[in-house]
């Protein structure tokens, strides 16, 4: 059974797996893997405008189950008002629901970005305006800098914010900290550290000599830190799912001895 944690001040009580459905288009499994994850009782889905396909998958899988029964988290890449807008109008329309429950700028990472974006007739009034009209939940932000995160949370201006943790990157501790004492919810991006790493380390795991550094350790060390609200581990396929919503259920947190050992075996991988 998959535990809820609170999404921040959005309120939301969501899966603390979810699904980052950035790739899970790019296989003829994908449908599959999404209606493993619902069916395994993952809330959260993750896509963004810019994610090829990975909109209108999930508008086809909500379609075909009636209707939508979990959370969807999309995001914008445009900086400006009116882009901002548009990008909410168009994937209202590709997944076919009345609102979205959070929208996000997309990888605002660098101090020019977030000036532009949450600036006057940046995308953030945009999203403003969307949220006015109904259309739009909560308000987010995803970033890979650990500045514009702490900014984004300091601001108040944010509902969530998304980061890159891991036992690859385990410098985001502190601002999952930060964004927790602000209330501010925080999703966990690459928590298996990219589709590079995996790939090197599931052939490991096969020859047997992955030691520590396995999914299944590399999704505990994530989902131990009570920061975190949600973690999003991309996949596209079933089996992934099934891996990571056993792993999910039954785990125990890591303790800090744990935690840098597989820090260590991380840092060691290339
Ligand atoms: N906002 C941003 O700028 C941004 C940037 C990057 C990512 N994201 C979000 O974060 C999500 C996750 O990031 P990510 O996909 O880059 O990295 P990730 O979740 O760390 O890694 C994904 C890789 O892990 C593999 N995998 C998943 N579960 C596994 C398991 N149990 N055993 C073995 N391999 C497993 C997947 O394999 P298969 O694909 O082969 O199933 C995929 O190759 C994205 O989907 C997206 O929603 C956001």
């Amino acid at each position: 059974m998959l535990r809820k944690r609170r999404l921040g001040r959005t309120g939301l009580m969501v899966t603390e797996l979810g699904l980052g459905a950035m790739d899970t288009p790019q296989s003829d499994q994908g449908a599959d893997t999404l209606r493993a994850a619902l069916d395994a009782g993952i809330d959260f889905v993750d896509t963004a405008r810019d994610y090829e396909g990975s909109e209108f998958l999930i508008g086809q899988v909500t379609r075909e189950r009636g209707g939508k029964q979990f959370h969807v988290a999309s995001k914008t890449f445009r900086h400006s008002m009116d882009g901002s807008q548009r990008d909410v109008d168009r994937s209202l329309s590709i997944l076919g629901v009345p609102s979205i429950d959070l929208y996000q700028l997309h990888d605002i990472s660098t101090e020019d970005a977030w000036r532009a974006a949450t600036g006057d007739e940046g995308a953030l009034e945009g999203l403003r305006i969307a949220q006015y009209r109904g259309l739009v939940g909560h308000i987010g932000l995803s970033t890979h800098s650990l500045d514009v995160g702490r900014e984004a949370v300091l601001s108040g201006m944010f509902d969530t914010v998304m980061l890159e943790y891991s036992a690859f990157y385990p410098h985001s501790a502190p601002l999952i900290e930060l964004a927790a004492e602000h209330d501010v919810g925080v999703i966990v991006m690459r928590p298996l550290g990219g589709s590079g790493r995996t790939s090197v380390i599931r052939a490991a795991v096969e020859e047997d000599r992955a030691g520590a550094l396995t999914p299944a350790n590399l999704l505990r060390y994530v989902l131990s830190h009570s920061g975190a609200s949600v973690v999003i581990p991309g996949a596209r396929y079933p089996s992934r799912i099934h891996d990571n919503v056993a792993v999910a259920s039954h785990y125990t947190p890591m303790d800090a001895a744990e935690q840098r050992e597989l820090e260590r075996q991380a840092a060691a991988l290339y």
